[in-house]
């Protein structure tokens, strides 16, 4: 079960790597760390960068787990989860369940350098937002809206019965299929929507950063579970879990099924074993081993969920790691592989993983 050699060679970390401009990220991150790559080597703060990078996830409506265009909650609503850590100053700060801003993540650094707090939850977060002068929008984006109206059309009572689909009163041969329900929507558009209906995402972006003076800083932001119970809260806001960076050893981060992390509390776990000599990729299969012993390793239970960590120490050496190799359960291109920047253009790498999934 458990990855061999072979996996573990896969791992990207360069021999005798030191302390320079580098940044990885999730795999949804290739131009979060160009941008954030172009800060660091102007001079910029780490923090600064990897939060400029993760704003284009932020902002893009079309990167439906992140930001603005995230999948809402089961009401409809989308809520935002994310952390910051800032290496050199070691302070972090952090927000939950906020709504009508599109960036978290900045919210997050604000909570850290504006407050004598650490952690701001929904409206006390969105005050917050709004006195430090955060525009504020309607985050359900028309893509978001049509994967919502699709998951509530795909559950259904044991006599197959659903309020929000047309009645028994319906013309047979005028019952509304999705099709029909969204006459103008392309049939792309409709499939992912069934997808994500049927496979509930829970995307992410992190993204850690390293300058050559040897300083280290790590986000996290999403959009959390697609259809989550209004005020459900993932790993992503929380310091330790979604996030750590220590400026003694390094940064680690998650994305994925937060449930499982926060029960690990992964990021930390991973940063402690690495204190304690462990390579990254090490590090993050021992905390992904900890995630299967919860489950007693019973891999049926273990493969309704996908989780992902990456780890960055100060030394330069990285890795990104998976619970699962393979194709997505839901049949979807695997995102096993993580982003890394160490000055050119942003590429992607091999993720390590913990098991083998042979078929979706
Ligand atoms: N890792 C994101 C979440 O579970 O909300």
């Amino acid at each position: 079960m458990v990855a061999g050699p072979a996996a573990l060679a896969a791992a990207g970390a360069p021999a005798a790597a030191v302390a320079r401009n580098l940044v990885i990220s999730s795999a949804n991150g290739l131009r979060a760390c160009a941008r954030a790559m172009e800060i660091l080597k102007s001079g910029g703060d780490t923090l600064d960068a990897v939060v400029a990078g993760v704003n284009i996830n932020e902002e893009d409506p079309e990167d439906t787990s992140v930001g603005y265009g995230g999948l809402p909650n089961e009401d409809g609503v989308v809520e935002l989860d994310a952390s910051v850590m800032h290496g050199p100053t070691r302070r972090a700060g952090a927000v939950a369940s906020l709504r009508n801003i599109k960036t978290p993540s900045k919210v997050a650094k604000a909570v850290m350098e504006q407050t004598d707090h650490v952690m701001l939850v929904g409206e006390g977060a969105l005050r917050f937002a709004r006195a430090m002068g955060f525009p504020e929008y309607d985050l359900l984006t028309e893509k978001a809206r049509i994967a919502w109206l699709t998951w509530k059309q795909s559950l259904k009572d044991p006599q197959g019965h659903n309020n929000w689909t047309d009645g028994l009163d319906a013309p047979r041969e005028k019952k509304l299929g999705l099709r029909r329900m969204f006459p103008g929507v392309d049939d792309r558009t409709l499939a992912w929507a069934w997808q994500v209906a049927l496979h509930p995402p829970t995307g992410t972006i992190n993204c850690l950063a390293l300058n050559a003076r040897g300083e280290m800083s790590g986000v996290t932001t999403t959009s959390g579970l697609a259809w989550k119970i209004a005020g459900r809260v993932g790993d992503s806001p929380l310091i330790g879990a979604g996030v750590y960076v220590d400026q003694d050893v390094g940064g680690a981060g998650s994305t994925g099924r937060g449930e499982e992390n926060i029960r690990i509390a992964g990021a930390h776990t991973i940063i402690e074993n690495m204190r304690h000599g462990m390579e990254p990729r090490e590090a993050c299969l021992d905390a992904l081993q900890r995630v299967a012993r919860n489950f007693d390793n019973d891999v049926s239970r273990l493969a309704q969920f996908d989780l992902n960590f990456y780890a960055l120490r100060k030394d330069g050496r990285y890795a990104g790691a998976s619970l699962w190799s393979g194709p997505l359960r839901n049949g979807k291109v695997s995102p096993r592989q993580f982003v890394v920047n160490d000055g050119g253009d942003s590429r992607l790498e091999p993720c390590v993983y913990l098991l083998e999934r042979k078929s979706a």
